[in-house]
């Protein structure tokens, strides 16, 4: 008995903590499917706190847009700022509103960093550097670079360069694919190996397909040149990727390896039919849930845990990260439908061709 009336004085205590409270949540973009199912997750958590959530989706990769909504939620009296940044160096200015507020605004940076503000509170992400790993090991396997002869032929699609992550997923894989391309067993033979020149404008298929098309038709892809593998950093640039290996002839039989990242519904439906060879998850509910927890520490004046910390040019966040986990075709089933994260019939299309 004592154990049950601890637990309802607990469950007051919370949802008072939490009552009348907003939190303003500001995610980058609504065309990529896993920004609505992160904001979806997050507002229901926070919800069922006892929390009001005011959820803004960013519009065309618009930074300004995003900076200024997140001005009128500090306006507004929001008591928690979680943010995933369009351009991770686009808010120290507007964050200083939310410092100089009184009570001061804490600010979450959500799966993205936010650079160059002591706003910054706390951050929740995945471990980036581990997934551009994941995705470069997972080519490296593949193509059996340490047995076969080669050389194989490699090109690198990455994200916005707005988006701190991208580097970190750069920096991850090539931490296992350089020795292979210093040694010429992988070649990249449009000659575009920096970060720099693999960008992909907000992280859009459109621009991938594009940019692929240029390659495909300038490098001789598919006539005069092998493509054996494209690391791509996460699945809608992979679409993009697929699309425009489709349009310019390949089938699945003689499809290059195509990475990804987030399990889109395409994406896995695209691995289905041997049009993308994996993703990674990155269970937006767990995240959702870890946020959650913060914006309550932090409303009760506690210290949100976390087991690391990262340097975001100002300050040392402490950090959390959640597990990231790759997916093959093989292990769809068991990952991504028997989780409950997806309905069979989510993932049940069929692919383009
Ligand atoms: C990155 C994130 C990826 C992917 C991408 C596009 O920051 O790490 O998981 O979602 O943004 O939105």
């Amino acid at each position: 008995m004592k154990k049950y009336l601890l637990a309802l004085f607990c469950l007051i205590g919370t949802l008072t903590a939490a009552a009348g409270e907003t939190v303003g949540v500001s995610m980058p973009s609504k065309v990529l499917p896993r920004w609505t199912h992160d904001g979806e997750n997050l507002k229901a958590a926070l919800e069922k706190d006892g929390f009001k959530v005011r959820l803004l989706f960013g519009v065309n990769n618009n930074v300004s847009n995003q900076v200024n909504d997140v001005e009128n939620m500090i306006d507004a009296g929001c008591r928690v700022l979680v943010i995933a940044p369009i351009d991770g160096l686009a808010f120290t200015e507007v964050l200083r509103k939310a410092e100089a507020h009184n009570p001061p605004i804490p600010v979450i940076a959500y799966d993205r960093m936010i650079m160059n503000t002591a706003a910054v509170a706390y951050y929740a992400s995945f471990d980036s550097t581990q997934v551009g790993a994941m995705q470069a090991q997972f080519i490296k396997e593949k193509l059996d670079l340490d047995n076969a002869a080669g050389p194989f032929n490699l090109e690198i699609f990455t994200g916005d360069a707005g988006d701190p992550n991208v580097e970190l997923l750069f920096n991850g894989a090539m931490s296992v694919l350089k020795p292979y391309l210093d040694a010429g067993k992988l070649r990249i033979l449009s000659g575009q190996r920096e970060r720099e020149q693999c960008y992909t404008k907000g992280w859009l298929s459109e621009a991938a397909q594009a940019r692929l098309e240029g390659l495909i038709s300038s490098v001789g892809y598919g006539r005069s040149e092998k493509l054996d593998a494209v690391l791509c950093q996460n699945d809608t640039v992979a679409n993009g990727v697929t699309d425009a290996l489709l349009a310019g002839g390949y089938h699945a039989a003689n499809f290059p390896l195509i990475t990804g990242q987030d399990c889109d519904t395409l994406s896995v439906v695209n691995m289905r039919h041997g049009l993308q060879a994996m993703s990674v998850f990155k269970d937006t509910r767990a995240l959702a849930a870890q946020v959650a927890l913060a914006v309550k520490a932090l409303v009760a004046g506690e210290t949100p845990v976390s087991a690391t910390t990262y340097n975001n040019g100002q300050k040392t966040v402490p950090a959390q990260w959640c597990d990231a986990v790759p997916v093959t075709p093989d292990k769809i089933d068991a990952v991504l439908v028997k989780s409950g994260y997806y309905q069979p019939a989510d993932v049940a299309g069929d692919a383009k061709q």
